[in-house]
């Protein structure tokens, strides 16, 4: 941890304890911060994905229309990058905590990496979809493919159509079901924990400001200080790795 030396640090850390064990239905809201000690790259700062390639040529749908052959090879090589990584501490943590409060725990997460599903996770939603996931432009049939696809882009097995990915792109609407479900899981609980995500894509950086106008308690934890830090209760900074599984220590 950053700063678990200080005093200070550590009345944050055990204020957040007490918050999450007088929870009633908390929600949890990650992003790419949770993943990153298992080896996925993040998207913003040092060597994030959006700093080595341009978003518009890679993950729009415009992108796709103009060279899906490019596209899919950058899911490829995401794929296959992702393929050996494997859920770290902090996933494993949240899965304690669900067991703690199920059935009324609901994890929202921006990642495509389906680590939340390996560690064991159940009720999660993904509002940004899932990088396993592909989805036939022709007949709209959704299937989940692990690896990489040999001949690309890839078509469906079904109709011929041709498959992209089922995650969500720059520019489009997020699945309004999953996204109806969040918000009212942000609307609804009385604790949030915000983990590792830099709060500056829409709609999913509002839903903890929804939270905490509702009344719930809403807890930070992530490397550094972002938009969030300051409008909410506690912001904890190091890694989530770390502090997870520490605030779910003896839950
Ligand atoms: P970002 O890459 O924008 O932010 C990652 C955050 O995690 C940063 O605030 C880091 O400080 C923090 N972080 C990094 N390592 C950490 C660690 N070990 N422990 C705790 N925090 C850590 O990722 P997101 O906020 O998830 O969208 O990005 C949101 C969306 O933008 C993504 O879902 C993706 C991207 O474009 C789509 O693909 C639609």
């Amino acid at each position: 941890m950053i700063d678990d030396n200080s005093e200070l640090f550590k009345e944050k850390f055990r204020q957040a304890k007490d918050m999450i064990a007088a929870a009633g239905h908390p929600v949890v809201l990650t992003g790419a911060g949770i993943s990153a000690e298992s080896g996925v790259p993040t998207f913003r700062g040092e060597g994030g994905l959006w700093k080595q390639y341009n978003v518009f040529e890679l993950a729009t749908p415009e992108a796709f229309t103009r060279d899906p052959a490019l596209v899919w090879e950058f899911y490829n090589w995401r794929r296959e990058l992702l393929a050996k990584c494997r859920c770290n501490p902090a996933h494993l943590a949240l899965v304690k905590m669900e067991q703690r409060f199920s059935p009324a725990f609901t994890l929202i997460t921006q990642n495509v990496d389906g680590l939340h599903t390996q560690a064991g996770s159940r009720n999660i939603l993904e509002i940004h979809g899932n990088l396993w996931q592909v989805r036939c432009l022709r007949c709209g049939r959704l299937d989940t493919v692990y690896g990489v696809f040999e001949s690309i882009p890839p078509k469906c097995d079904q109709c011929g159509g041709m498959l992209r990915p089922n995650v969500v792109w720059f520019g489009e609407a997020l699945d309004p079901q999953v996204l109806g479900a969040a918000t009212a899981a942000a609307e609804s609980c009385d604790l949030m924990l915000v983990i590792g995500t830099s709060a500056v894509v829409q709609p999913a950086a509002s839903l903890a400001i929804l939270a905490k106008k509702r009344g719930a308690g809403v807890i930070e934890i992530n490397l550094e200080e972002t938009d969030h830090t300051g409008r909410l209760d506690i912001t904890l900074l190091g890694k989530a790795g770390e502090i997870v599984p520490g605030l779910m220590d003896g839950l």
